[in-house]
């Protein structure tokens, strides 16, 4: 199903058509096909955008977008349905979740061909995300007869205290296109048991499979009529109409991206509570006793699967010094004979990168890395035996200078580090000195020794990002160490597996510049609910709390 020769463009088209989307002539239709961008439909559009495929650089369509003028309609239904949602039983909007769950293990092929064609995913990863998708169905809808407070003993004679989560109200979704599904689906399906509209902005990048995966929430809604149709809206809009001024009556707004997004979206959200899923620099310690066949597995996975783009890719790698040469050898080989290509082609691991921004920042970093001393391996373009018009590159692994933490560097220059070692001051938290503190959307991993385990984990936290971390041992000391206080200091931190591949059953998200946010599993729930405390009276009496007398 995935190859058959065609072109990425014809794919997309059969698949769209499988998932119900079928009165299109060409998919040049796009741009009028009224469906597909409700409901600013009838309003004038934004500015267009043409969407590209990553394995060919083939142009997929172009598509129309919001303006600003469209956004009212969608307030005005998600607001509506608001009013009639939030009172519908949470297992009855469970229900809903769960024929959901039920459609896309039906189009789970479908939905994973679009992901593939259009991020360039392989065939493994792409329904790897839809399985992320059914399975955080299945965990709302359980969760849909568990949404409860705390009943609190109160100091009053015959009182009670009572907590309950209420519904919030309309949320907006911004997901990023490297997970263009699952992102979206972790946020939707908890918002909806709770009791919530969902409006979904996703990145221009994957506008199809956003729309891939409206389709079958609004063939979902036709079959159950009793669910207000507004709970569920797509905007396709540029960053200009996206921004939260636009905005300000939505409850939530969950958004997914790079650490620069986030900032502006949490400064422009003012008041309005959101939920930040950023950027990620994450870094696993090798040690002495680490199994190095786990470790190998491990560390490609983490550093070239989906090419080097998840939020949680492994970047950074710091391995004893007893082991490093071993870890380093066994990586170069495994770098060497990495099948890259066109991730339809059975067997490939590693396909395009999404564009040739991403291509151009990669190659800036390794100029930067070796400017810094660090020695390249690979990283270089990849034109023989791939799609022409794709950005398709062997992953890069750079042995970087061992290196101090930036309070070391402080103390040992006597003054506070200069402007000029500071990059990218003006939005994180804890400008790097390093190329190594940044997040480059590509497949580098930064590698170098280390001696002493407390170093290592000064080093691994000393970056401003905190998503996912890992530490490779057989020593139960030291890895209750790396998930201790004073460990790691990332929301991920994992003990023997890499730092990609996170379970939907878990809070997913880090803090520090990563923003904070929890999404997915767990008590994630929380975020799209209001808690409400009451005192309940029932003495007859009227005491006050705090022993106050206030006798009239
Ligand atoms: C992301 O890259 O934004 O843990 C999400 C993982 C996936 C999710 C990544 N389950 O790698």
């Amino acid at each position: 199903m995935w190859g058959n020769g065609s072109s990425p463009k014809a794919r997309v088209l059969a698949a769209l058509k499988r998932l119900g989307i079928r009165d299109l002539k060409t998919l040049n239709d796009f741009s009028d096909h009224r469906e597909l961008l409700e409901p600013s439909a009838t309003h004038p559009h934004g500015v267009p955008f043409v969407l590209r495929s990553p394995i060919n650089g083939e142009t997929l369509c172009e598509v129309k977008t919001a303006s600003t003028i469209g956004l009212h309609e969608i307030r005005w239904r998600s607001e509506a349905a608001f009013t009639t949602w939030r009172m519908t039983p949470a297992p009855v909007r469970g229900e809903f979740v769960r024929r959901l769950g039920l459609k896309l293990r039906e189009f789970k092929n479908e939905l994973a061909e679009l992901i593939v064609w259009e991020v360039g995913k392989i065939p493994q990863e792409a329904l790897g995300e839809v399985q992320e998708m059914i399975d955080i169905c299945d965990f709302a809808v359980g969760l849909s007869r568990q949404l409860h407070g705390l009943t609190i003993a109160s100091e009053r004679p015959r009182h009670r205290l009572m907590e309950q989560w209420l519904p919030l109200g309309p949320v907006m979704v911004i997901s990023a296109f490297n997970f263009p599904m699952a992102v979206w689906a972790w946020n939707a399906a908890l918002a909806w048991v709770c009791g919530n509209p969902v409006v979904w902005k996703p990145s221009e990048k994957t506008s199809l499979c956003a729309i891939g995966v409206h389709a079958i929430v609004k063939e979902l809604l036709t079959e159950m009529p009793e669910v207000p149709e507004g709970i569920a809206s797509l905007v396709l809009c540029d960053r200009e109409v996206a921004k939260p001024d636009n905005w300000l009556w939505i409850k939530l707004i969950s958004a997914t991206g790079s650490t620069r997004m986030g900032y502006e979206v949490a400064k422009a959200a003012r008041l309005t509570r959101t939920l930040l899923e950023l950027g990620g620099n994450n870094g696993m310690i090798v040690c002495p006793t680490a199994d190095i066949e786990l470790a190998v597995r491990a560390i490609v996975f983490g550093a070239v699967g989906t090419c080097g783009q998840r939020c949680t890719t492994l970047r950074r790698l710091f391995v004893h010094r007893s082991r490093y040469q071993e870890v380093r050898h066994r990586l170069l080989n495994a770098y060497r004979t990495l099948p890259i290509g066109d991730p339809a082609t059975p067997g490939v691991l590693v396909g395009p990168l999404i564009d040739e921004a991403a291509f151009q920042s990669m190659q800036e970093a390794l100029e930067a890395a070796r400017s810094e001393g660090g020695t390249v391996h690979f990283g270089e373009r990849i034109t023989n035996g791939v799609p022409a018009g794709g950005y398709y590159v062997r992953p890069a692994l750079v042995e970087m200078p061992v290196r101090v933490t930036k309070a070391e560097h402080v103390a040992s220059q006597h003054a506070a580090p200069t402007s000029e070692d500071l990059i990218g001051a003006d939005v994180m938290s804890d400008p790097g000195l390093s190329i190594m503190d940044h997040e480059t959307f590509a497949p580098i991993l930064y590698m170098m020794p280390y001696t002493d385990l407390d170093q290592a984990i000064a080093l691994h936290n000393d970056v401003s990002q905190g998503l996912s971390s890992a530490i490779l041992t057989n020593d139960l000391r030291e890895a209750e160490l790396f998930c201790s206080a004073a460990g790691s200091d990332c929301g991920l931190v994992n003990v023997n597996c890499g730092t990609s591949g996170a379970e939907i059953g878990g809070a997913f998200g880090g803090d520090k510049d990563t923003g904070g946010g929890r999404e997915s599993g767990s008590d994630a729930w929380k975020n799209y609910m209001r808690r409400v405390t009451s005192t309940i009276n029932w003495s007859g009496e009227l005491p006050l709390a705090q022993g106050i007398q206030f006798d009239l």
